[in-house]
């Protein structure tokens, strides 16, 4: 199988391209990525040298580029690559739409040019927008509210578009708050551990009781790899840990396990148009037969022992040093 991952030198990204290479040995992969601030190909050092494993650097907008990979003859395509920080979109909107909805057109065209056994558009819970009660199912409305919501509904349905009208065979999948190694330490958990383990303040926004679900990026990976295969051709799945949780509990969690003092909170002022809580019905994939790992807490503490192991990783980012360095070294390649 060829395997077109873009995005892949992103947090959910690399962690895909690793779980690939390991539990499919016969896949070829290819990771379209454009190294944005996000990307970081230290994210999949251990895997560079994998002959199965081959990096392009590239705009998934870049029409040209794209056909060209396509016509290598792709059997799936996940698409990963997108301006992901809320934040940042509510500043700077424009990059979103141009990534998240153009680049997503680009790669369904050619996919539609070429074709593929499988299209994976790895869209969001944010689409849903906020639910104060129950959960989501896949059939309810979409009410994005910021930026980088509402450009991953339209490539959302962009997607499902190139289904229904072209008969393309794509499947959307819309995970909730994912967690783990690689995540770039401006999202909360990572920007958390990080900033406790150097004894600077934790900016909480509001009152810090907005929920999300919380779930480990090695079992979004595995619902991935579920559905490529046992994914139905035009169908949504959502895709949960099972694990709400306020913004004040996890902050609270992070510092218990590094011993550190509660005084490190700072409530800062509330981000514009903050959803309050995500929620996902994932009965319709967990009828399929997967399932997340569950143990929420020890997956937690797993996490945070993986960034303070890995100082040296986030110390780059966070110094604004690894992008240049490693830019270098691929242009020295
Ligand atoms: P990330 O920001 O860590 O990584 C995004 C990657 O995309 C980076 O490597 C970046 O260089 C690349 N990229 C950006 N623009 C590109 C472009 N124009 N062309 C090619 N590559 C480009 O993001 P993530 O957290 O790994 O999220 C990956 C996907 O999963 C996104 O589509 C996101 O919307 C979705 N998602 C994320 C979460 C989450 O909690 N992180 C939850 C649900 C869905
Ligand atoms: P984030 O990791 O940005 O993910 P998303 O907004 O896509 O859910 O934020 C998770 C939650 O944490 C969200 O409710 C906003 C909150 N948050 C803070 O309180 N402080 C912060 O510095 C950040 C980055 C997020």
């Amino acid at each position: 199988m060829k395997v077109l991952v873009t995005g892949g030198a992103g947090f959910i990204g690399s962690n895909f391209v690793r779980y690939a290479l390991s539990n499919h040995t016969d896949w070829e992969v290819i990771n379209l990525d454009k190294l944005t601030y996000a990307g970081n190909l230290e994210n999949l050092k251990d895997v560079e040298s994998n002959p199965k494993y081959r990096f392009v650097q590239g705009d998934i907008a870049d029409e040209e580029l794209v056909n060209k990979l396509f016509s290598e003859g792709i059997d799936y395509c996940l698409n990963f690559a997108a301006e992901t920080h809320v934040d940042r979109s509510i500043g700077d909107p424009k990059d979103f739409i141009v990534t998240d909805v153009q680049g997503t057109y680009a790669l369904l065209e050619a996919a539609k040019t070429h074709g593929v056994k499988r299209f994976i558009q790895i869209s969001t819970d944010e689409v849903y927008g906020s639910i104060q009660e129950g959960s989501f199912v896949e059939t309810d409305m979409l009410t994005p509210r910021n930026p980088y919501s509402a450009s991953k509904a339209g490539a959302d349905r962009l997607a499902y578009s190139y289904h229904a009208t072209y008969g393309l065979p794509v499947v959307v999948t819309r995970a909730s708050n994912n967690f783990g190694p690689y995540q770039y330490p401006e999202k909360l958990i990572p920007l958390f551990v990080t900033n406790a383990v150097d004894d600077q303040a934790l900016p909480l926004y509001g009152d810090g009781l907005n929920v999300r679900d919380w779930l480990f990026v090695e079992d979004h990976c595995s619902a991935l790899d579920f559905l490529l295969t046992n994914g139905v051709d035009g169908e949504i799945y959502n895709v949960g840990g099972g694990n709400e949780c306020t913004n004040i509990e996890i902050t609270k969690k992070v510092l218990a396990q590094l011993k550190k003092s509660e005084d490190l909170i700072k409530p800062v002022k509330d981000r514009q148009g903050h959803d309050r809580r995500y929620s996902l019905d994932c009965s319709k994939l967990i009828a399929m037969g997967w399932k997340p790992s569950g143990g929420f807490d020890e997956l937690l503490e797993k996490t945070i022992h993986w960034y303070v192991e890995n100082e040296d990783w986030w110390r780059k980012i966070k110094s604004g040093e690894y992008k240049e360095y490693y830019l270098k070294q691929y242009a020295n390649r």
